[in-house]
């Protein structure tokens, strides 16, 4: 568990949840608590990723993937033991914010509907089994929308509600997250082609076999894209004005990742 999470990961969603709390005047230790919960949880999402069964990556964070440094069985329980301490350390923040706007069980059922069937998992599962001639752009916007949007969409809600936030701000953060998330995987699909282990840490020519929106739209059109969704999300900010600034800065950094 300590080796999934303690990695070079670049923390790109808890800094969402913490960035999100604090433009609504928000920074405590129980969003900090929140923030590491979500990143657990992405973390368990990497060990399961990283599994012969799924992805076979022997790469992760510049170093051998946990399967690959613990073996297969120690790798499926640090991932169940990431994703439960995660729920537990929500549970616990949400109670000690005690906020007016949201229950404790309101921030529980969001994080966990966005790892769910209907969420992360959900895309991870369609990731894998969706054949190749049933594959098209709704289809794998579908499949990242879930698979990496959810998560994203997630932490910055939580990093709202956190804040007690107003529900229409609420959904300015969802849309503004659910943007970011889907062009920070094409971003990803894209260093799959383009990147060098050396910077992002993990093997890349891992998609050759998969239809992704480089193989679809080729890599100017997949950048394109990318760059128009960050638009949709820097856009979607405008009702909150200048602070929201630093969310302004995270696209920036979406847009011209390496890693
Ligand atoms: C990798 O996520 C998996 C995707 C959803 C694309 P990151 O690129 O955020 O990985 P780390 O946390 O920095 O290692
Ligand atoms: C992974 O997508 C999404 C999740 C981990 C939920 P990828 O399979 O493209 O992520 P990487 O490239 O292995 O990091
Ligand atoms: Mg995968
Ligand atoms: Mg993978
Ligand atoms: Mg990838």
């Amino acid at each position: 568990m300590h080796y999934a999470l303690t990695g070079a990961g670049k923390r790109v969603r808890p800094v969402l949840t913490l960035a999100v709390a604090e433009l609504f005047g928000v920074r405590s230790e129980p969003v900090l608590d929140l923030a590491c919960a979500v990143e657990m949880v992405h973390a368990c999402s990497l060990v399961l990723d990283d599994l012969p069964a799924m992805d076979d990556a022997a790469l992760r964070r510049g170093r051998p993937t946990v399967h690959r440094a613990f073996g297969e069985s120690v790798a499926l329980l640090a991932a169940l033991g990431l994703l439960n301490r995660a729920y537990a350390l929500v549970a616990e923040a949400a109670h000690r914010l005690s906020l007016r706007r949201y229950t404790a069980e309101d921030v529980v059922h969001h994080l966990a509907a966005a790892i769910g069937s209907d969420g992360l998992i959900g895309g991870q599962a369609l990731d894998l089994l969706a054949r190749p001639e049933e594959m098209d752009l709704d289809v794998l916007e579908y499949i990242h929308s879930h698979k990496t949007g959810a998560l994203f969409m997630a932490a910055g809600e939580l990093g709202a509600m956190a804040a007690d936030a107003r529900r229409r701000d609420l959904e300015v953060i969802a849309r503004y997250a659910k943007n970011l998330g889907l062009a920070f995987q094409i971003a990803d699909d894209l260093l799959d082609v383009l990147g060098t282990p050396e910077v992002t840490g993990k093997d890349t020519g891992k998609d050759e076999s998969k239809v992704t929106f480089v193989r679809l739209l080729g890599v100017p059109g997949a950048q394109a894209l990318a760059g128009e969704l960050l638009g949709f999300a820097v856009d979607s900010l405008a009702p909150l004005g200048r602070k929201a600034d630093p969310l302004r800065e995270l696209a920036m950094f979406v847009q011209h990742r390496s890693r």
